[in-house]
C-alpha cells in the first residue's frame, strides 16, 4: 500500500462535478464512505480503530497509553477542494505504518494514526473543529450548535453519525496520552517550488481568524423601488469587500479574503433584505484583530450610509504558532536538512500544538495552488513525503 496507490482507492470518493475538485464535509456522504475506507484500511494493518468523542478517528498500533506518538491528518475537504489537503497526511501515516511493519519494526511507545473531524470548517464554519474540541478551545454548548448552510446543527448531524453529542468536548484523557503529534500536508503555496526539494519542515503559521458581517436592510422590489427608496444590504457588503483588500495591504505580509457572501432571499430581480459576508483575516503577529476592527469600521460606515444594520460575529480565532524546536531540530537533522517553511494555512497540528509538542513536514505542490482542484503533488513527491514520514516515525517511536 502506497501513499499514492491508497489516494487513487479514494479518488472518485465525493468529486464535485459542479465545482470541480471534492466536495467532502463533516458527517455526510462522502466523508462517512471515507471514513469507513479509513477503518477498513486502518484495521487491514492491524490496527485498532476507535471514535472519539468528538468525532474523530484513532487507529492504535499496539495498546493504546501515555506518550503516545500520533501522526495523520483529516479526510474533509474544503467546497471544491483538492485531493490533497488532509488525504495525503493520512494515507502517508497508513503508508508508513505498513512500511514500518514490513520492515519488522515494531513501536517502543504507544503510536497512533488520527483522522480529525472538520479541519476545515467547511460544514459548521469553525475550522479545526475536532481538535478544537478536543483540547476544549471551543465550548462544547457552543459547537453543539453551529448551523451549517441548511440551518442543521453539528449536534443533529454528529448525532446522525451515531456520536452521543453531549460527551462532545475537551478530552483531557485523550489529550493526555499524546506524547508528540506529526502531521505531514501538502504545502499550500509556491514555498517549495524553487527550492530543489520534495520535502520541507515546518516552521510557523500565521494567526487567523473568521469573522461573520451580517448586514441588514429592507427586501424589496428591483423594479418598483427607486433608487433613492432602497436599502439595500448589497452596498455595504461590496463597499466592505474592497475594504477588505485595502486595509489588508496597509499590514506586511496580511492576508485577508471574502470568499464567501450570501444574499437572502438571493433572487435577481429581489433587493436583498439581508447580506452576510465572511471575513478571512490572517497576520503574522498579533495584529489580526487590528485589521479586523478597521475593517468593521469601514463597513459600519457603509451600512449607515445606506441605513442598515451590521452585527459582526468572531467564528473563531488562533494565535500565530511555532512548531516544537526540539522536534524540529530534529526532523531536520535526520531528514538531511531540508527546507522550513512557515505556512498561512491552518492545521490541526497547529491547535494541539499549545498543549503537546508538535511538528509538521509539507509535500512540495509544483502548482502552489491550494484549496482549489489544480492542488497537486506529483507521485515521486507523494512517495517521498512518505518515507519521510516512516522515517522519522521509526526515529521517535523507538
Ligand atoms: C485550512 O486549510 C485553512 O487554513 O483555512
Ligand atoms: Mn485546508
Ligand atoms: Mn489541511
Amino acid at each position: 500500500m502506497t501513499a499514492s496507490g491508497l489516494l487513487g482507492e479514494i479518488a472518485d470518493v465525493g468529486r464535485d462535478a459542479r465545482r470541480g475538485g471534492y466536495s467532502r464535509h463533516a458527517f455526510d456522504s462522502p466523508e462517512h464512505d471515507l471514513r469507513t475506507w479509513f477503518v477498513e484500511r486502518a484495521q487491514q494493518l492491524g490496527l485498532d480503530v476507535e471514535t472519539d468523542r468528538n468525532g474523530n478517528l484513532w487507529a492504535w498500533w499496539g495498546a493504546p497509553g501515555p506518550d503516545a506518538l500520533v501522526t495523520g491528518s483529516h479526510l474533509d475537504s474544503v467546497p471544491g477542494g483538492g485531493a490533497f489537503d488532509g488525504p495525503l497526511g493520512v494515507v502517508s501515516a497508513l503508508a508508513a505504518v505498513e512500511a514500518l511493519q514490513v520492515k519488522g519494526f515494531r513501536p517502543g511507545r504507544p503510536f497512533a494514526v488520527v483522522v480529525f473531524a472538520e479541519e476545515e470548517g467547511g460544514r459548521f464554519g469553525v475550522p479545526c473543529l475536532g481538535s478544537r474540541l478536543l483540547t476544549g478551545t471551543i465550548d462544547a454548548g457552543r459547537a453543539r450548535g453551529l448551523r451549517d448552510p441548511d440551518g442543521v446543527t453539528f449536534a443533529e448531524a454528529a448525532a446522525k453519525a451515531g456520536l452521543d453529542v453531549e460527551r462532545a468536548g475537551a478530552d483531557p484523557e485523550r489529550l493526555g496520552l499524546i506524547g508528540q503529534f506529526l502531521e505531514l500536508h501538502v504545502e499550500q503555496g509556491r514555498g517549495l517550488i524553487d527550492l530543489g526539494s520534495p520535502v520541507a519542515v515546518g516552521n510557523t503559521v500565521i494567526a487567523h481568524g473568521r469573522w461573520r458581517f451580517s448586514f441588514a436592510g429592507q427586501g424589496n422590489h428591483a423594479g418598483a423601488t427607486l433608487l433613492a427608496d432602497r436599502v439595500d444590504p448589497m452596498l455595504p457588503a461590496a463597499e466592505t469587500v474592497l475594504a477588505v483588500r485595502r486595509q489588508a495591504r496597509t499590514r506586511p505580509d496580511a492576508r485577508a479574503t471574502v470568499g464567501r457572501l450570501v444574499p437572502t432571499p438571493g433572487g435577481t430581480n429581489v433587493i436583498a433584505s439581508t447580506v452576510d459576508l465572511w471575513l478571512d483575516a490572517r497576520v503574522p503577529g498579533t495584529s489580526t484583530p487590528e485589521l479586523v476592527e478597521e475593517i468593521t469600521r469601514a463597513a459600519r460606515q457603509a451600512a449607515e450610509e445606506e441605513g442598515c444594520t451590521l452585527a459582526v460575529t468572531r467564528e473563531s480565532y488562533s494565535d500565530d504558532v511555532v512548531f516544537d524546536e526540539a522536534l524540529r531540530r530534529s526532523l531536520g537533522e535526520w531528514l538531511g536538512s531540508p527546507p522550513e517553511l512557515p505556512t498561512g494555512a491552518g492545521h490541526d497540528a497547529a491547535i494541539l500544538a499549545g498543549f503537546v509538542p508538535c511538528g509538521m513536514l509539507y509535500v512540495r505542490n509544483p502548482t502552489g495552488i491550494s484549496h482549489a482542484p489544480e492542488e497537486f503533488a506529483e507521485v515521486d513527491d507523494v512517495e517521498a513525503g512518505a518515507r519521510a514520514l516512516a522515517d522519522v516515525l521509526e526515529r521517535l517511536a523507538k
